[in-house]
């Protein structure tokens, strides 16, 4: 038995999982390089101040999931739980407003929140999102979702549901909050004292409670789109119309909970019913007060964040196959001993244009083949030496059985036909 194992709620990711994960992030890049996201880079630890104003002191998140410790001068630093207010920081501090009127930045990385660990729940989790920082724009705020949906439409991912609500701005927002309030107090008798506190203090926060017996209080509690300012239902009507131009489907839902507290205006879902109890893929919107609130000049931005393990369990379970787009492989063998000192330059030419691995020593075909069906490989190279130190090359097809030999001067050059030949007989694209 192992003697140390991996912390409670971390996982490795081990070489037979990494070709899903590689698959997955080069997807992400894909999409955002097309809609213009550029991508940054934050340190996995921050101030904890910068998590505590953003997300909010009543939130889960802050109140007892985030891993906090102090360093050797006393500064108290938090791995991070998420990425948006780390790219809001970033965004201040780099001054990237100067640059650009809209900021478009994507991220991929590991977060880590202590949570209970269970399916599509762990401690250290990675999410890819995106934040779009400098416009108040509607567009932005379907472009973000258009995004999310694009992704996992390339992943071969059906029955999403994009779960689209609004939590209003400082005009709607207090009026719906006291009226909230008020709700609540109607309702103290099914609650905690805690869960009484925390109505009194920050109402909203009740709604995202997973109390069974909240339920009811919480599916009866008033919906915040009927609460709405006029500019604040422009929005999201606009925000539906974008959606509804590029043919996203959509439901409209007052109960979008979401657990951090910047948001403002446009929050949204993707759900999948695979998933069970955890079934958000992931989840965003609008925080138009944040980057102020952080010490910002007034910036609006909007953005989300997916996570990776969850879409990769739907993908999983869903037998969804995630081919990465690798280029030919080939396996090359001596056939003699004169062959074998060839080996090592042959391959090394090889593995300047394509995959390739190989055998020094000389072993029954059998075995070769054994070996090259173990590399995956497409084309197998035979290679046969003379007593003048010359070697022959003969290139066996691993599907097709079809041999032809090239010559070792042009290798490439000559291998080049055959190798395109094998990736479009096995359905592949190079990378
Ligand atoms: P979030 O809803 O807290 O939003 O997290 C986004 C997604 O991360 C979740 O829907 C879920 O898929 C995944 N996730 C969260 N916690 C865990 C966990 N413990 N284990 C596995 N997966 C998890 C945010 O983080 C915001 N920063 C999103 C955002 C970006 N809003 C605006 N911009």
């Amino acid at each position: 038995m192992a003697r140390y194992k991996v912390p409670r709620g971390t996982k490795d990711i081990l070489p037979a999982d990494i070709r899903r994960w590689r698959f997955l992030e080069r997807t992400v890049r894909t999409v955002m390089d097309r809609f213009g996201y550029e991508e940054i880079r934050t340190p996995v630890f921050e101030t904890t101040e910068l998590f505590t104003r953003s997300i909010g002191t009543d939130t889960d998140i802050v109140k007892k999931e985030m891993y906090t410790f102090e360093d050797l001068k006393g500064r108290s630093l938090t791995l991070r739980p998420e990425g948006t207010a780390p790219v809001a920081r970033a965004f201040i501090e780099s001054n990237m407003a100067r640059e650009k009127p809209l900021a478009k930045l994507f991220y991929i990385g590991p977060m880590f929140r202590r949570e209970r660990p269970q399916k599509g729940r762990y401690r250290q989790f990675h999410q890819f999102g995106t934040e779009a920082i400098g416009s108040p724009e509607s567009y932005v705020d379907a472009e973000s979702i258009e995004i999310f949906y694009e992704i996992l439409r390339s992943l071969g991912l059906d029955g999403l549901s994009v779960r689209l609500g609004s939590v209003g701005d400082g005009n709607c927002r207090p009026g719906y909050v006291d009226s909230l309030r008020e709700y609540l107090r109607e309702h103290e008798s099914v609650m905690t004292d805690d869960q009484r506190e925390r109505a009194e203090r920050n109402p909203l926060r009740i709604l995202d409670s997973n109390d069974e017996n909240l339920a009811p209080v919480i599916a009866g509690a008033p919906s915040i789109l009927d609460a709405l300012c006029d500019d604040c239902a422009a929005h999201l009507a606009k925000v539906k119309h974008y959606l509804n131009q590029v043919s996203i489907p959509f439901t409209q839902e007052s109960s979008v909970v979401r657990g951090l507290d910047y948001y403002t205006r446009t929050v949204f879902e993707i759900h999948h019913d695979q998933l069970g109890a955890q079934s958000a893929l992931g989840g965003g919107g609008r925080y138009d007060r944040l980057v102020s609130d952080l010490g910002g000049r007034e910036t609006p931005g909007v953005g989300f964040a997916a996570g990776m393990e969850r879409i990769i369990t739907v993908a999983e379970e869903l037998g969804i196959p995630w081919e990465e787009r690798a280029g030919v492989r080939l396996f090359v063998a001596p056939v003699d001993s004169e062959a074998e000192p060839g080996i090592f330059p042959i391959l090394s030419t090889l593995r300047k244009r394509w995959f390739a691995d190989g055998n020094y020593q000389t072993k029954n075909l059998k075995t070769v083949l054994k070996h090259a069906n173990r590399a995956r490989a497409d084309l197998l190279l035979l290679v046969e030496g003379s007593a003048g130190g010359e070697c022959a090359v003969s290139v066996k097809n691993m599907k097709s059985g079809e041999q032809t030999t090239v010559s070792l001067e042009n290798i490439i050059d000559e291998l080049e036909p055959l190798a395109e030949q094998a990736l479009a007989e096995a359905g592949r694209e190079e990378n």
